[in-house]
């Protein structure tokens, strides 16, 4: 079996020599001396990789004769070789970037590259021939590793300088802040007014902010047509014809206090447990939107309900909160007032803290400022509630965090509770 085109130069020499010698000994056709001189180029494949042309059965040699023919080729693998190792280098020159990078790696020293079909072919050739072609195609793969990883480094040289020149960036200019959220100023009044309740024994009870005709008013001693009703004009939800009873957004937080007084009463109807809770959240109402009137604002509920609750321990427990809120040496008073779910009823106004009850703008020069309005729970109320009012009494209250906030800190306009105007949010 002969392998054709497979031979190096230096063979080559010699092997003419030995030609032109049994040539002369022996004058006949060459095959007859158990070799093959055919002219057999490699056959380029489409992919302008080669294929070796294998001839079988040349001739054999003859006794004494070597066992390893030499071959004359144009192309002898070692030119092969060489030429794999030119073109390689030579199209390694013009490559710019990392993708042409990795399509020449495949094409030159990958798996099925020109040079690893050499490789491949290897085990075809003669024992003289392997250590010659073998060492060569070596150094052939070695240049071309390492004129690889040269280029390699030389792209990534360059498109780091690249993105230098074009992302230029001046570490002078002064760093963007992050914007750091915070709670909204509402948010953190409501907190202190239940860590402060909390402390006083009163626990958070969360009520819903989509009511009913029947819980928002009737059942806290509004009946329809109540005039009190007025004085919180209401938003309705449309939602079928309920009659008496449609759905609408609470217009205040008091009918939690049924809710809550239900829910106790439930655990044990014959002696309901006492209540002590702080029921904070959202109320509408269909206002016109001025300085001092929104369509949504915070209120913080009260109630207690228990036996032998007096309006002492209203005013006692109001008065505590008044100096836990506003300080040790806040000053408040009670004025006699009306609400339909109370009886009696009170307002509760604190010296104003602004002038020190001298009488300022804040105050309208009276001196004072209103905080909450309450009283003892109307006896109706607590029957709706579940809870026997010949047994039972209890106190409540209702007061707004927005109203403090505005008091404590001269906000003359309610709107900036909802303006969303960060101006305003982050002073707190
Ligand atoms: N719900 C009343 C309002 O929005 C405020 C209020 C007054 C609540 C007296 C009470 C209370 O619990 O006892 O105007």
């Amino acid at each position: 079996m002969i392998f054709s085109s497979s031979l190096n130069r230096n063979l080559n020499v010699i092997r003419e020599a030995d030609v032109s010698q049994r040539k002369a000994h022996h004058p006949k056709k060459d095959d007859e001396l158990g070799w093959y001189h055919g002219n057999f180029p490699p056959v380029p494949f489409v992919d302008g990789r080669f294929l070796f042309v294998l001839h079988v059965g040349a001739g054999s040699p003859r006794p004494g004769e070597r066992t390893s023919p030499l071959h004359e080729t144009e192309r002898t693998m070692l030119d092969k070789l060489k030429e794999i190792e030119k073109t390689a280098l030579e199209s390694l020159q013009s490559i710019t970037d990392q993708a042409a990078l990795d399509a020449w790696r495949i094409a030159n020293v990958g798996r099925s590259s020109p040079l690893m079909m050499v490789f491949a072919e290897f085990g075809k050739l003669s024992k003289e021939e392997k250590p010659v072609v073998g060492a060569a195609a070596n150094r052939v793969k070695v240049a071309l590793e390492s004129a690889l990883a040269e280029r390699a480094e030389a792209v990534k040289n360059a498109a780091l300088a690249k993105s230098l020149e074009e992302e230029k960036l001046d570490v002078t200019l002064p760093g963007r802040t992050k914007h750091i959220g915070r709670l909204h100023p509402s948010t953190q009044q409501l907190r202190r007014v239940l860590d402060i309740l909390a402390e006083m024994g009163f626990q958070v009870y969360t009520s819903r902010e989509v009511e009913t005709d029947e819980y928002n008013f009737q059942l806290l001693n509004f009946p329809p047509d109540h005039p009190a009703r007025d004085m919180q004009d209401t938003i309705y939800i449309e939602a079928g014809d309920r009659g008496d009873n449609p759905i609408m957004l609470r217009t205040q937080t008091s009918p939690g206090q049924i809710r809550a007084m239900r829910e106790f009463a439930a655990t044990n109807p014959n002696d309901p447990p006492p209540i002590r809770i702080a029921s904070p959240g959202m109320c509408f109402r269909h206002e016109q939107i001025t300085a001092r009137s929104e369509i949504q604002f915070n209120q913080v509920e009260g109630l207690a309900v228990g036996k032998n609750i007096t309006f002492a321990d209203l005013k006692g427990t109001v008065a505590d909160f008044v100096r836990r809120m506003f300080g040790e040496g806040a000053r408040l008073r009670f004025r006699a007032s009306y609400f339909p779910f109370t009886e009696p009823s009170a307002e509760v106004d604190v010296e104003c803290f602004v002038c020190g009850g001298k009488g300022c703008q804040v105050c309208k020069n009276s001196g004072w400022l209103e905080i909450l309005g309450c009283g003892m729970v109307h006896p109706n109320v607590l029957q709706n509630g579940g809870y026997d009012p010949k047994i039972y009494s209890g106190f409540a209250w209702g007061m707004g965090p927005e109203r403090q906030l505005m008091l404590r800190n001269k906000i003359n306009d309610i709107r900036y509770f909802w303006g969303n105007d960060v101006r305003f949010l982050e002073q707190f």
